[in-house]
């Protein structure tokens, strides 16, 4: 269960709706006319999917994949692999990614490259969260809801080892001392 004492609120409910909202309205201009796939990123961004989509009033599919990185230690950042890849046609579509939250970048310059070798129009980037000091990899990132500072979160789909992703708001560990 979550310890409500070792969590601080980051985001509320308003703040997330209003960075939801305004990166939709810049979608909906960017794409007017036009066929978008969001390619959710497992499992963190089954929230923001959701509320993104729902603000689009552009042609809206959705899509979602599952990576992890094998043989990851302390020394090496592994090798990224599919749990569950894309199955979609992107032919004549235009691919939005859609992260939660990018922290060093493997996975999704990782995921970056397969989309792109597929027929889509346009390949880019969307996410709730960028950690920018903590990148090691770079890729594009065309919509950012906020940029944060290297603070672990959790909630609204940001886990604490497969807990508290079901929690509204996004909190940040309040560190001892
Ligand atoms: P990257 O490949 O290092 O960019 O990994 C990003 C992934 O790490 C995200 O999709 C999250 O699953 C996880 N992650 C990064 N930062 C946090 C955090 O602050 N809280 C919870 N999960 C995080
Ligand atoms: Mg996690």
């Amino acid at each position: 269960m979550l310890d409500h004492r070792s969590f601080t609120q980051y985001l509320s409910r308003t703040d997330i709706d209003a960075l939801i909202q305004d990166i939709a309205g810049r979608i909906n201009k960017d794409y007017e006319g036009k066929t978008v796939v969001l390619v959710g990123v497992l499992k963190g961004s089954f929230l923001f999917v959701a509320d993104l989509i729902r603000h689009l009033t552009v042609d809206a599919r959705v899509d979602f994949v599952k990576m992890s990185s094998l043989g990851k230690t302390k020394e090496s950042p592994g090798t990224v692999v599919f749990q569950k890849d894309v199955s979609t046609d992107f032919r004549g579509k235009h691919v939005l990614i859609v992260e939660q939250i990018i922290d060093s970048g493997r996975a999704l310059k990782f995921l970056y490259e397969r989309l792109k070798a597929t027929q889509a129009e346009s390949v880019e980037v969307v996410t709730l969260l960028d950690k920018t000091d903590k990148r090691m990899v770079d890729t594009p990132v065309k919509y950012v809801g906020r940029k944060t500072k290297d603070q672990f979160l959790v909630g609204y789909g940001l886990d604490l080892e497969e807990n508290s992703r079901n929690l509204g708001e996004i909190y940040y560990l309040k560190y001892p001392n």
